[in-house]
């Protein structure tokens, strides 16, 4: 049959994002089409494990295909990711509509599979083999303008096996990429008309710290893995590149070096998400993160020595098992101490395998969610702070896109608010990351990249003129 159409879904952190955005392109090239969810053929799911709640949905949403794709008899649905990983061939018997399961290192054979499956209704295939090398996949940059904002894999995998995380389990050992390969996707992303690059890894800091990347390295390396320190500068010194920003960061790897390019590297953001995950020494140990507070706050006050604006955000775990009040309160008073500008923060979640799952001292859901809701009302707090004070400030903004609401302006937002007729409301980024809604006069002319983007792309400085609850307001600075 000649139904080639995809839909995917996409859950979990910016490593399964930018999987599936390769792997939309690489179907698109191989003559896929994307339709919506209940009228497309291959049905795929990227989904994530870290917590319960997000692989409880994957089964919710494998139901929705279900019930969507009906009348389709040729639908079927693919199980990517970490929960792919985790249950593995066990989605054949649950979900009878699945034909298709791929773990992280299996998502570079995942196009020809698909294409075999539309050929062969009877097959089912599993691609959850761990490689020993960085899987290396076919570049599949779009034929037309590439995002303003681009990732950029850099390693796989995890070696730390934090007490309560699964994420080793289902992406495996670490794995660094070359060097040599990171850098031309960057090169060729910006030559597209990328102005920004994140490098994107599980411990993106200990990239160059396992035997794949010493296997990399060339004589051009001096016969040495590179570092990521190395790598950043790499990647930095790219002509064209605006902003450079890394995540996630594990604070036992940040070099000295690390910290020195933040004061160094004129494009390397000044925003950095160091997940601290409590703020108690006793509960980090229990975690086996091999940081304590000591640390924590030395690696805080020598970044903000080197880059004195640069702003910080963090994950944060509530009721770790054995967490006590005080350990909490400690949380707390670290997160003041350090005054992240946003933090991820999360109830403690079995997960099946872990160490933690094993420990005793289990609290109470309602305990959790009551501390949780007490450092999440901190955090809003402090971060409406934090975007107030960026008001009346200049700054400049990355633009990514046309605003979704044309509400922006005071007043209802027909008229642009800015003494612009026929003015067009912009969304994008400053360079702390945080999103800017600006009114610019209508610029039909093309893009950087070529396109009838008008804005796409361009850099514009701005004051800031308002601060919303999670996005600030400007104006173009003549
Ligand atoms: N590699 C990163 C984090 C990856 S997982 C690091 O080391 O920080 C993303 C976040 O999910 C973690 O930072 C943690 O805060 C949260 N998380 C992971 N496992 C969890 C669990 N079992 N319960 C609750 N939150 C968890
Ligand atoms: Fe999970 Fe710890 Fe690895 Fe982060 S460093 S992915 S929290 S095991
Ligand atoms: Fe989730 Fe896997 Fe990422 S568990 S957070 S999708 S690495």
């Amino acid at each position: 049959m000649s139904d080639r159409t995809f839909h995917i879904l996409t859950f979990g952190c910016q490593m399964n994002v930018n999987d599936s955005e390769w792997l939309a392109r690489a179907l698109v090239a191989r003559g896929f089409t994307q339709a919506p969810l209940g009228k497309a053929r291959v049905n795929i799911v990227n989904t994530c494990s870290v917590r319960d709640k997000p692989e409880q949905k994957v089964y919710s949403v494998l139901g929705r295909i279900r019930q969507a794709t009906r009348k389709l008899p040729d639908a079927f649905a693919v199980v990517g990711g970490c929960v792919a990983q985790q249950i593995g061939a066990g989605f054949f018997t649950r979900f009878p509509q699945v034909r298709l399961v791929f773990g992280g290192d299996g998502s570079a054979m995942a196009p020809q599979a698909i294409e075999r499956l539309c050929a062969e209704p009877g097959l089912r295939v599993s691609l959850l083999d761990f490689s020993e090398e960085y899987p290396e996949r076919d570049a599949q940059l779009q034929s037309g303008p590439v995002p303003p904002s681009a990732f950029v894999n850099i390693m796989q995998g995890c070696d730390n096996f934090c007490a309560y995380c699964i994420v080793p389990y289902t992406r495996g050992r670490q794995k660094s990429r070359a060097a040599d390969a990171v850098v031309r996707e960057c090169a060729e992303l910006v030559e597209h008309g990328a102005r920004e690059i994140t490098l994107l890894g599980q411990n993106v800091n200990s990239y160059g710290q396992d035997a794949e990347a010493a296997r990399h390295a060339t004589t051009a390396d001096g016969g040495k893995a590179v570092t990521f320190a190395e790598l950043l500068h790499r990647v930095a010194a790219l002509p064209g590149l605006a902003r450079l920003r890394f995540v996630t960061p594990h604070p036992k790897d940040i070099a000295p070096e690390v910290i020195d390019a933040f004061g160094t590297l004129d494009n390397l953001c000044p925003r950095l998400h160091l997940p601290m995950q409590s703020g108690s020494d006793r509960i980090l140990k229990a975690m086996g993160r091999k940081y304590d507070m000591a640390r924590y706050m030395d690696i805080v006050q020598r970044l903000k020595a080197a880059r004195p604006d640069i702003q910080l955000s963090t994950d944060i775990i509530v009721g770790f098992p054995g967490e006590t009040e005080q350990d909490f309160e400690d949380t707390l008073v670290a997160m003041r101490a350090v005054g992240f500008a946003a933090s991820f923060s999360f109830c403690y979640s079995d997960r099946p395998g872990t160490r933690a799952a094993m420990l005793p001292g289990k609290l109470e859901a309602a305990e959790k969610a009551a501390r949780l809701a007490r450092l999440q009302e901190w955090q809003n707090d402090y971060t409406e702070q934090c975007l107030r004070n960026m008001v009346g400030t200049d700054t400049e903004v990355l633009l990514d896109g046309m605003s979704k609401k044309p509400d922006m302006a005071p007043g209802g937002g027909h008229d642009d608010g800015a003494g612009i007729p026929g003015g067009e409301s912009w969304q994008g980024r400053d360079p702390y990351g945080q999103p800017v809604n600006v009114v610019l006069p209508a610029r039909p002319e093309r893009g950087p990249a070529g396109g009838p983007e008008g804005w796409l792309g361009r850099i514009v400085p701005v004051t800031i003129v308002e601060a919303k609850k999670h996005s600030l307001r400007g104006v173009l600075r003549a």
